[in-house]
């Protein structure tokens, strides 16, 4: 038995647009330790988003495997992979992907819909994931109301609220000010103290910085994985 969360062996997304082949992912092979923090780092267009959706089952691999606490993903049923999606991968987009017409709580209690069925647990569960990011007094504000880094901490209890057992990132703090966007990752070194594997993609060296490795991307390769100090990295990244 190891420690592995997710074992990545020879992973590969080709996109199609009508006849063209976009090989977005090749060959990609690494492993994620349970209670891990992996920074996905890579320029525009290097795979990273594409990566990222295998990882959290958004999307599917054309070739390669991918397992999950040591289950083979592609031997699941549509059903199973739906059920192990919803309860143990909390994923957080970089444009918040709110529900513009439900308030706070209901935003949050909806993406429990499918891992507690009952609806008072649904609604406490939510409270308390908005409670941990701050967000306690603005249940029932609307998305709209919000600012962005109110926004991405709605979709960052969206995402913890049923205690899952990772939480993936796509450059989540992208669109956000240097301020929400220190808040935010302050949450996610929060979460990754109690024990919760993380996984971010991140155009931010600092943040990059402070993970367990990194896993760095170029033309849909894995160039490298590595573990860096912030000096380190800015010279590895800005030399190559
Ligand atoms: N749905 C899609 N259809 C076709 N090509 C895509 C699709 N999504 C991404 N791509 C292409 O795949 C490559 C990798 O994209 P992406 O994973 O989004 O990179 P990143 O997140 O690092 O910017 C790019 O060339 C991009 O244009
Ligand atoms: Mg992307």
């Amino acid at each position: 038995m190891n420690n592995y969360l997710l074992e990545a062996n020879e992973l590969s997304k080709t996109y199609k647009m009508g006849k063209v082949d976009v090989p977005a992912l090749k060959n990609v092979s690494f492993t994620i330790e349970k209670g891990s923090f992996t920074a996905i780092i890579g320029t525009s267009g290097s795979g990273k988003s594409t990566l990222l959706n295998l990882l959290g089952m958004i999307d599917n691999p054309t070739s390669g495997s991918l397992s999950f606490n040591g289950t083979q993903i592609s031997q699941l049923t549509n059903k199973q992979q739906t059920k192990m999606r919803a309860e143990q991968i909390g994923f957080i987009f970089q444009s918040f992907h709110l529900v513009p017409v439900m308030n706070v709580l209901d935003n949050v209690a909806l993406q429990l819909y499918f891992s507690r069925s009952d609806k008072k647990r649904r609604k406490e569960a939510a409270i308390h994931a908005l409670q941990s990011v701050g967000l306690g007094s603005h249940l029932h504000h609307y998305p709209a109301d919000l600012s962005g880094g109110q926004r991405q901490r709605v979709s960052i209890a969206r995402a913890i609220a049923k205690n899952p057992e990772v939480i993936l990132a796509d450059e989540p703090t992208g669109s956000l000010d240097s301020k929400s966007g220190a808040e935010v990752i302050d949450i996610f070194k929060q979460l990754h103290k109690q024990g919760k594997t993380i996984i971010i993609v991140t155009h931010d060296l600092e943040i990059a910085s402070i993970a367990n490795q990194q896993l760095i991307l170029r033309d849909g390769e894995l160039k490298e994985t590595r573990t860096s100090k912030i000096q380190e990295l800015r010279q590895y990244y800005y030399s190559s």
